[in-house]
């Protein structure tokens, strides 16, 4: 089998990346549960959630720390998890496949939710990488307003929303709006998250739901 450099590159870093490490160790399907692990112990964003949407969910590792979290809960929240690629079951992961840019998976997820508000969106939607960084910015954009619109419509008082962005000069706006709608808005590169990679998680907490409503 021919390998590309950087498909040689890709699995020198996976052969020796402590998370990728601890991950199998640990049963995760995927390095990413560590982002999420750190922004759950500074921010507590899941503290009493009964609904939390985890959107760009596949392969489901942040869904695996979801589910573990509430495993042995007696009332444990009603967990949904959107991807447009399939991704394996998970118990106590209620999983729907579709695109959420497009109109019938958005129609979908109102069923499942059944008119209740949800206390956490979660976004680590991310774009096919192109390589070019100006054009994945702009589509990790594209994603991040949809999952913020989503956030919008649907949040309870007091809620949480968590999305990934790639730094690229066009995100200003959101952050400006983000921090009229929310009492707190802070950026996280997590430990995890690659030093060479322009990725930073939005973390914003205390929804007003009143200016909404
Ligand atoms: C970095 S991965 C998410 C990893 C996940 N958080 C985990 O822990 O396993 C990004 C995911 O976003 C999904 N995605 C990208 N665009 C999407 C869209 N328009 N609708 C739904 N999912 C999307 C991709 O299919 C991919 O699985």
């Amino acid at each position: 089998m021919v390998r590309t450099e950087s498909s040689k590159r890709w699995l020198r870093r996976q052969q020796t990346d402590p998370f990728v490490k601890q991950a199998r160790a640990e049963g995760y399907r995927c390095r990413a549960v560590y982002k999420l692990l750190e922004i759950e112990t500074r921010y507590k964003i899941l503290q009493g959630a009964r609904i939390i949407v985890d959107l760009g969910a596949s392969p489901g590792g942040w869904s695996q720390v979801l589910a573990r979290k509430y495993a042995a809960h007696p009332q444990p929240p009603l967990l949904i998890a959107v991807d447009k690629l399939p991704m394996h079951a998970i118990p106590g992961i209620t999983f729907l496949q579709g695109d959420f840019e497009e109109e019938p998976t958005l129609c979908l997820l109102k069923d499942l939710l059944r008119e209740q508000f949800v206390d956490v969106v979660l976004s680590d939607m991310a774009p096919n990488a192109t390589g070019h960084a100006k054009t994945d910015h702009l589509k990790n954009m594209v994603l991040v307003e949809s999952a913020y619109n989503f956030a919008m419509q649907n949040l309870a008082n007091n809620g949480r929303f968590v999305a990934k962005v790639f730094q690229g000069g066009t995100e200003g706006h959101l952050l400006t709006t983000l921090k009229k709608d929310f009492e707190k808005v802070m950026h996280v590169k997590p430990k995890a998250s690659r030093p060479e990679s322009r990725e930073v998680y939005v973390v914003a907490t205390g929804f007003r739901k009143l200016r909404f409503s």
